[in-house]
């Protein structure tokens, strides 16, 4: 029997209680599917940080290297610094287990949770590739005269051709699965020429790749075509910043931060799953925050570790029960976290009798 090993960080707020659900449907799957699991659980977030002062320690995280993946609930918590328990957990895991791809997926699967009028299913079906590694995310802020009225701050949007040509490859190989076979470029390089390294690495690429059709678009542009055409897009790629953005805004075209989930990948290596959702601390310990984001983030995590079958069978249960009305609404509050998890369980047992 294949087994997984899986390290599992719930993290903050709505972490431990949509993590907890996401490891139900993780366990049962294993018994449908028959696969084993090796889960560790470590406790770190802005808890274990206000308790011992540590934030990820160094042994700890070179085990992370032995492992097959990672599940990450969420992380962020006002009683730490902005950015501090952030930076130093999910930022690290990205930066220095080099975690290059970050994988977004965008499916409506019922018109009744997407915002725009009159567009269903079959208008919202994208792919954001954001790149992982770069960017201002990674570059040192500098502040001169902080705090005065001639403070000037910088941080500065750096990029690499190794890095962006690798995302911009695996962005056209990803078009390459896809039947539309379609990839849209997301930059600014008309106000930050640094990003034409961007577009000038695409329309190269784009020889190496003829079956797939290519457009470029400015952030601004995108931001206002996901509105007014989210069928445009298939696949698209961007930088690590542009990327945060959009995908906030394409979760919100499938329903909201309740179901969106993305992968952390470094192709081949261990990688890390968790929701695009922040840790909504006000919903935390209520019992009330919506879990499905963190079990698609598992369906995903499966579908990486070879569990093909698996990862169908869960991702079949969550688009069951979202088409069928089982799911009433996606609204916080509208299904306990606990309901859900059940619910998915149970469809998942049905479906593998
Ligand atoms: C995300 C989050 C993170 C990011 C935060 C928590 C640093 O918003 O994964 O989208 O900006 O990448
Ligand atoms: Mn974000």
């Amino acid at each position: 029997m294949n087994i997984h090993r899986i390290a599992v960080i719930a993290g903050d707020g709505i972490g431990p209680e949509v993590v907890a659900q996401g490891l139900r449907v993780l366990h049962s799957a294993a018994e449908n599917f028959g696969f084993g699991l090796d889960l560790t659980e470590l406790p770190y977030g802005t808890e274990h940080w206000l308790a011992t002062e540590e934030i990820f320690p160094d042994e700890s995280f070179e085990s992370l290297k032995s492992m097959d993946a990672i599940l990450l609930g969420a992380i962020g918590d006002p009683r730490a610094p902005v950015g501090l328990i952030e930076r130093g957990i999910i930022g690290r895991l990205r930066w220095d287990l080099d975690l290059w791809v970050n994988l977004r997926p965008i499916k409506l699967l019922d018109e009744r949770f997407c915002p725009l009028k009159g567009k269903g299913p079959e208008d919202v079906d994208m792919v954001i590739v954001r790149e992982n590694t770069e960017d201002a995310y990674v570059q040192k802020p500098q502040f001169e005269n902080e705090g005065t009225k001639d403070e000037v701050a910088q941080q500065a949007m750096l990029y690499t051709y190794k890095g962006t040509e690798r995302i911009i490859r695996y962005a056209f190989e990803t078009a390459m699965t896809r039947p539309r076979k379609h990839l849209t470029l997301i930059d600014k390089a008309n106000a930050v020429r640094a990003q034409s390294l961007y577009t000038r690495i695409f329309a190269e690429m784009s020889k190496e790749f003829p079956e797939v059709e290519t457009r470029h678009l400015y952030v601004d542009a995108a931001c206002m075509r996901m509105i007014e055409s989210p069928e445009s897009f298939d696949v698209a790629v961007t930088t690590n910043l542009f990327g945060d953005i959009v995908t906030d805004l394409g979760a919100m075209l499938q329903g909201g931060m309740g179901v969106a989930a993305s992968a952390n990948l470094r192709p081949g290596e261990v990688s890390l799953f968790e929701s695009v959702h922040g840790s909504f601390p006000q919903a935390a310990g209520k019992n009330i925050a919506n879990p499905i984001a963190t079990i698609n983030a598992v369906a995903m995590m499966l579908d990486y570790l070879g569990e093909k079958e698996a990862a169908s069978a869960v991702e079949n249960a969550v688009a069951h029960l979202l088409t069928s009305g089982a799911i009433r609404s996606l609204e916080v509050g509208e299904h306990a976290t606990s309901e859900i998890g059940d619910m998915v369980v149970d469809t998942l047992c049905a479906s593998a009798a």
